[in-house]
């Protein structure tokens, strides 16, 4: 597994893999690697002769410097869970290579990165289009595996990909959980015991919105807010019913694929979940 620190060297060794005419798959990563991230690393190699991962904390996506600098790191683990994974390249560029002195440009998604999500973290779209755009230009792969998970960020790279017309199939990877139904985040070690066992809430709500026999915008949102409710560790800060791909508001009986996105806090811990749920 090669690990390149720089864009030049990242570039040479993803043309290594072009002169021999393989594929590039490409998982473009934080660090603090889970079974999550894994799952998308299987995805990219199920697809592409090669996989290539970047392990890039992303400044401008962050609404906080103190949130940033407490983001987990762990570099040596991430690596040897990669190399175990027969991943073949993985890229950890410096910020200032990312972001270099004088840089002033943004990528954003105007309308989808400021509704939902971004409405409550101002910017953090911005952030991930503009570092998602870099990091597609540096390793130009053929494909790239993201979660299903961060919904909303999926649905905004695949707008921007098609936008941009980047030659690159965005490929949506469903949730990995825990075995007790809780999705798999770098955040859930920061939940304490009793947020840990009360989380299970989330999944427990939309399995009870899915087993619904009359599935409307209103009884879905209404059996979500009354599970979750129920627990009082939880607080809700976002339930949005939308249209699966355009994220538009809807309401009535579901005439298409809805996304329902979640975002419930434990003790000062955010976590996130998501379910697509057919008509
Ligand atoms: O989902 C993430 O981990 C990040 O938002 C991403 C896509 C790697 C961009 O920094």
């Amino acid at each position: 597994m090669q690990v390149c620190r720089t864009i030049s060297d990242g570039r040479n060794t993803v043309a290594t893999f072009r002169q021999a005419g393989e594929s590039v798959g490409l998982v473009p990563t934080m660090g603090f690697l889970h079974a999550g991230h894994m799952e998308l690393v299987a995805a990219a190699k199920a697809r592409a002769d090669r996989v290539v991962v970047t392990i890039f904390v992303n400044p401008t996506q962050f609404g906080d410097a103190s949130d940033l600098d407490s983001y987990p790191r762990d570099e040596k683990r991430d690596l040897q869970m990669l190399e175990a994974a027969g991943v073949d390249m993985v890229l950890i560029p410096e910020v200032i290579d990312v972001y270099p002195e004088g840089d002033e440009t943004i990528v954003e998604t105007t309308r989808m990165a400021n509704m939902l999500h971004g409405l409550v973290r101002p910017g953090h779209f911005r952030g991930v289009t503009t570092v998602v755009a870099r990091l597609f230009n540096f390793v130009q792969p053929d494909l790239a595996c993201f979660g299903e998970k961060d919904y909303q960020q999926l649905q905004i790279i695949k707008r921007m990909t098609r936008d941009l017309a980047f030659p690159i199939e965005i490929i949506g990877v469903p949730i990995v959980r825990e075995a007790d139904g809780l999705a798999m985040s770098s955040r859930n070690v920061r939940l304490n015991a009793e947020d840990r066992a009360a989380a299970l809430i989330i999944s427990q709500s939309l399995n009870a919105a899915e087993a619904l026999t009359d599935k409307t915008v209103e009884s879905l949102r209404e059996t979500i807010a009354h599970t979750i409710n129920s627990e009082p560790r939880a607080t809700i800060h976002g339930l949005d019913i939308v249209q699966a791909e355009t994220l538009n508001d809807i309401s009535g009986v579901l005439t298409s694929p809805a996304a329902i996105m979640l975002s419930v806090e434990f003790g000062g811990v955010l976590l996130l979940d998501q379910r697509v749920i057919q008509p």
